[in-house]
């Protein structure tokens, strides 16, 4: 299958674009799109058989269900048994947005995308390509992120084409995602309400506004099987074994330089994922090509906005092993250091410490 690339830089400029991805989507087809959080593999989500197609892509287990993604209020009455209180103050406080809220399904909701559950992830996300493309559909979009299972999460078109390529006959470009992360999912089921996944909407703004919430146990290195199923999977990998560096900035540089020399003397092609602040710290001892800046240390949102790419961009060095710097865990630091821990399969330092605190985790896929 060819696999074609349109750039898409506003809805109102690329009407026939949008209807032709409603047409391939109503069709029963797949088209790549962006959003708000990284780029969507979507499908009409009350098509089973087009939804197959989403597993088959990706190489997805059948037991990880896709989210829906709505335009409106409405479509959510569509597919949602009923919208209890505290869904219904998260949409009105962060819908459109980055987050996706699991509530009761219907009926119409296919079994193939749910994995079995008697509930259903919705999202309205922001982005005016991904809500044009939706309407032009005129159904719920299952979409996950657009990368092979177990890769990290495409934040540009050129990321999903990579790993789409041939795959699939559609993908909309239209620019770097403004997030970088997937959205926050948050079980409305349970009460109090249950962040499942962490993102760009944090565990303080729901706390503020629901009065408490809960964190997956799981999420909190807990050993449970999470809530998510699919946060049970090795995750956003790069080629390269990682390890996490966590710890205060002060620290940061010494503890590198550490480790560094000791997987160099180990042989080790050393690569590295880490602050600005970092990677000029490091200039002497790696090479520029494999030192990946994620961003000014502390600018979560710039940090969380290129962790993706610069995740992917490791697999196209030589590095035999990496290091990646970790982040504070409050606001948007507990989305990155979700992904990080799941990136490095929860082998991490703390720098100050030279115990390996390696986690043992039964999660790998
Ligand atoms: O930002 C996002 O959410 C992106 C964009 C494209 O919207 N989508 C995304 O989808 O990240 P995906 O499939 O890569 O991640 C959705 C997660 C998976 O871990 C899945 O197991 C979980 O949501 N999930 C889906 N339905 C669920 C349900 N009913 N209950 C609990 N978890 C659910
Ligand atoms: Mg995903």
């Amino acid at each position: 299958m060819q696999t074609e690339l349109i750039q898409v830089s506003n809805p109102a400029a690329a009407q026939a674009t949008i209807a032709r991805a409603g047409d391939i989507l109503r069709r029963g087809g797949l088209v790549a799109f962006p959003t708000e959080t990284v780029y969507g593999l979507g499908a009409n989500g009350l098509d089973a058989a087009a939804c197959a197609r989403i597993y088959e892509a990706k190489g997805r287990p059948s037991d990880n269900p896709l989210i829906l993604h709505v335009a409106d209020r409405a479509m959510i009455d569509t597919i949602a048994a009923d919208v209890p209180p505290c869904a219904e103050k998260l949409l009105a406080a962060f819908c459109p947005g980055p987050i996706t809220l699991i509530l009761r399904r219907k009926a119409i909701v296919p079994d193939r995308i749910t994995g079995g559950l008697a509930t259903v992830g919705i999202r309205m996300p922001e982005n005016a390509i991904a809500r044009a493309m939706i309407r032009a559909a005129g159904v719920p979009i299952a979409a996950p992120s657009a990368n092979i299972s177990g890769r990290p999460s495409p934040t540009t078109a050129a990321s999903v084409l990579r790993d789409m390529q041939g795959r699939i006959p559609l993908i909309l470009d239209g620019g770097p995602c403004r997030y970088g992360v997937e959205s926050t999912i948050i079980d409305c089921t349970e009460t109090p309400a249950t962040i499942l996944r962490p993102g760009a909407i944090t565990r303080e703004m729901l706390e503020e506004l629901l009065g408490g919430v809960r964190l997956d146990p799981a999420l909190v290195g807990a050993h449970t099987v999470p809530k998510a199923p699919g946060m049970k999977y090795r995750h956003y990998a790069p080629k390269a074994p990682l390890t996490l560096i966590e710890g205060a900035g002060a620290h940061m540089d010494a503890a590198f330089r550490r480790q560094v020399h000791i997987l160099q003397q180990q042989g080790e092609t050393v690569g590295i994922l880490a602050s600005h602040e970092t990677c000029a710290a490091l200039a002497d001892l790696i090479p520029e090509n494999l030192r990946k800046d994620y961003g000014p240390r502390g600018d979560l949102p710039a940090i969380a906005a290129r962790i993706y790419e610069a995740l992917i961009s490791l697999d196209d060095t030589p590095a035999t092993a990496l290091l990646a710097e970790g982040t504070t865990e409050r606001g948007l630091g507990l989305a990155i250091m979700n992904r990080l821990h799941k990136a490095s399969g929860f082998h991490s330092l703390h720098c100050g410490k030279s115990a390996d605190k390696r986690c043992l985790r039964s999660d790998s896929d």
